[in-house]
C-alpha cells in the first residue's frame, strides 16, 4: 500500500541546509498498525507530512496505492489526500465555534456530499471512534481533551480512507485518556485500517504490530513490536 524508496528531504533556511531525511526506504502493507518512533527532531514529521501527501520530498519515491505520488503536483498531492488519507494531529485543531457534528461532516461538505449522507456518514464515524451521542451537539469547549480527540478521530475516519495518520496523537493526554485513544487505533487497526502513528514515545509505540524506529532522518531499526500492549479488548467489554 505504501512503497519508499530512498526518501531524501532537505530544507533550506538562508544558507543552512538541514537534511530531514537521508534516504529512507520501507514498504506498509494495507492493515498494517505502524509505529514510527523517534526521538525530537528525528524527521518524523517531515516523514509523515510525505506520507500524508502534505509535501515532496526532495528525492526518491513514494508509492501510494500504486500511484507515484512523488512527483505530483500540490494540485494532486490534494485530490490523493482528501481522497485516501485521514488525519489525527496532536494540537486539536477542530473549528472551535462549529458542534462536533459540524466538525466531523467538514471533509464531506467540502467533498460536495449531500446533508443526508454526510449525517450518516458523520454518525458511523462518530460511532467508530466511540464518541458517545450525547455529546454530538456540543462545542469543542464544551469537552475533555479525550473527547476532542475522539472527534478528531472521527473526522478523520469520515471519509472512509484507505490510511490513517496519527503524529503525536496523545500528546498532549494524561496517560488514561492517551490509553482509550490508542484503544481506539487498535480497535480501528482490527477492524482493517492501515494506521500509522507517529511518536517520540517507546510506551506509545509498543501498542503498534511495527516500528520504525528513525533517528537523524535514517532508519535504525525496523521490526515487529515484541511483548505489544494490547488494550483494545478489555476496554471493549466497558463501552
Ligand atoms: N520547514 C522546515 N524548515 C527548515 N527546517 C525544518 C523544517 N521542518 C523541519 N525542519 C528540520 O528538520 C529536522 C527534522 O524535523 P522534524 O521532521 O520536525 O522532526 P520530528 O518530528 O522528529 O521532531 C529538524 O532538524 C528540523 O529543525
Ligand atoms: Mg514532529
Amino acid at each position: 500500500m505504501i512503497e519508499c524508496k530512498n526518501l531524501t528531504k532537505r530544507y533550506m533556511t538562508g544558507d543552512i541546509e538541514t537534511v530531514a531525511l537521508k534516504g529512507v526506504t520501507f514498504t506498509i502493507e494495507e492493515g498494517e498498525f505502524v509505529a514510527i518512533m523517534g526521538p525530537s527532531g528525528s524527521g518524523k514529521s517531515t516523514l509523515m507530512h510525505i506520507l500524508g501527501c502534505l509535501d515532496s520530498p526532495t528525492s526518491g519515491t513514494y508509492f501510494l496505492d500504486n500511484h507515484d505520488v512523488s512527483k505530483l503536483s500540490d494540485d494532486g498531492l490534494a485530490d490523493i489526500r482528501n481522497k485516501k488519507i485521514g488525519f489525527v494531529f496532536q494540537a486539536f485543531n477542530l473549528l472551535p465555534r462549529a458542534s462536533v457534528m459540524r466538525n466531523v461532516t467538514l471533509p464531506l461538505i467540502y467533498a460536495g456530499v449531500p446533508e443526508a449522507e454526510r449525517i450518516h456518514k458523520a454518525t458511523e464515524s462518530l460511532n467508530g471512534a466511540a464518541f458517545p451521542e450525547k455529546f454530538w451537539y456540543h462545542m469543542p469547549n464544551q469537552l475533555s481533551g479525550g473527547m476532542i480527540q475522539r472527534v478528531a478521530i472521527a473526522r478523520a475516519l469520515v471519509n472512509n480512507p484507505s490510511l490513517i495518520l496519527a503524529d503525536e496523537p496523545t500528546g498532549n493526554l494524561d496517560s488514561k485518556t492517551g490509553d482509550m485513544v490508542i484503544e481506539t487505533f487498535q480497535r480501528l487497526n482490527s477492524q482493517g485500517h492501515t494506521i500509522v502513528l507517529i511518536t517520540h514515545e517507546p510506551d506509545v509505540a509498543q501498542h503498534a504490530a511495527r516500528m520504525i524506529h528513525i533517528k537523524d532522518g535514517s532508519i535504525l531499526t525496523d521490526a515487529p513490536v515484541k511483548n505489544r500492549r494490547i488494550i483494545h479488548k478489555t476496554l471493549h467489554h466497558e463501552s
